[in-house]
């Protein structure tokens, strides 16, 4: 393949540093497909339901715009692909399959399924005419260039910034907030890199971490303990913070690292989470916006239009896991027993 690192010593670390422009690109792709998104747009304040089906990164992705769906009043229900038999569509559902790939086996078969049913599918994809844009009746694509490294990372910001386009069309709010989109995480990335490493470096020594996050930071908290299983090889799990008490917390001893992702919303809530933690000794880490999460051992803080809140935190978490990854001795662009794309059951 003619695809070069650049001077960067992986493609991960290229590629997140390609997300602004990847972002930049994809917003610009949106707005040139106006017609398309406002059509998607009216399918979904039409529809009954929207089926949101996706696998792995890409599920994140849906998740997070369910959340947003579902906080408008829309019924939202974001499938993981593969369990695509347990939804029984209904009349007037929409299918929403997000897939960087538009390859991926589980997707596919989940909009057979729905289409044989009757649904109408629209896909987000980041390849022109992939098999799922092909089955779909309507094709939104994001523009974030080829992806080499296995783990997905300026796809994945680029699914947040197309599904945030979607959304506010969908409310009929403007969209120029998110011209600003590719700045802001242009300057999280440079703002951020060195205290990213040094989380990654100091999570790279332990065995099992947490993610906790809520709300809009749930989805989010999921794609950090993803990023940092898949590349690093480190047991992570991710748990809506208030749910951590419920069971988490039981393995929690001196020293077990929590990592917060501290979305810029709840956060007087997440704070008591923290102090739950800390008060067994764990050693919290915290990834804020706007407004930094009191009594937290490790913090990084950012400032970003709080719209913007996950095109803030998604290059952080990827890049903890690249410098977990590495700091481990193990190459992030080809972690062991995945593959980029999934074509099989
Ligand atoms: C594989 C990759 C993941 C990716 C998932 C879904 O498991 O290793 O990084 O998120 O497939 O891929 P898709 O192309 O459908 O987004």
């Amino acid at each position: 393949s003619s695809a070069s690192k650049e001077g960067y010593t992986h493609f991960m670390l290229k590629e997140i540093h390609e997300s602004p422009i990847a972002v930049k690109d994809t917003i610009s792709g949106f707005l040139n497909d106006m017609e398309t998104v406002k059509e998607v747009a009216e399918e979904i304040r039409r529809a009954n339901r929207i089926i949101v089906i996706a696998a792995g990164t890409s599920y994140h992705a849906g998740l997070y715009f369910s959340l947003l769906l579902n906080r408008k009043g829309y019924t939202a229900i974001p499938l993981i692909a593969s369990e695509y038999y347990n939804i029984k569509l209904s009349k007037n559902d929409i299918v929403l399959a997000i897939s960087q790939s538009g390859e991926t086996l589980d997707v596919k078969m989940g909009i057979k399924k729905f289409k044989e049913e009757g649904a109408k599918i629209v896909s987000l994809t980041n390849v022109i005419e992939s098999h799922i844009a092909r089955e779909s009746n309507y094709k939104l694509y994001m523009r974030a260039g080829p992806e080499i490294g296995v783990a997905a990372t300026k796809t994945f910001t680029s699914q947040l910034a197309s599904l945030l386009f979607l959304y506010s069309v969908i409310e009929r709010e403007s969209v120029d907030y998110l011209e600003k989109a590719h700045e802001v995480v242009r300057n999280v990335i440079t703002e951020t890199e060195g205290l990213a490493k040094k989380f990654g470096e100091e999570l790279a020594k332990k065995s099992n971490i947490y993610y906790l996050g809520r709300g809009l930071g749930v989805p989010l908290a999921m794609e950090g303990a993803l990023k940092i299983k898949e590349i690093a090889y480190i047991h992570a799990e991710a748990y809506p913070a208030g749910e951590s008490k419920h069971g988490p917390i039981a393995l929690v001893e001196k020293g077990f690292p929590v990592v917060f992702i501290n979305y810029g919303e709840l956060d007087d809530e997440l704070e008591k989470n923290l102090q739950e933690m800390k008060a067994r000794f764990a050693i919290t880490y915290s990834i804020s916006v706007n407004k930094k999460l009191n009594f937290s051992d490790f913090e990084i803080l950012v400032n970003a239009d709080e719209r913007l809140s996950a095109l803030a935190i998604a290059p952080i978490i990827q890049m903890i896991a690249y410098y977990a990854a590495v700091k481990r001795g193990y190459d992030p662009d080809k972690p062991r027993n995945l593959a980029k794309t999934v074509t099989v059951e």
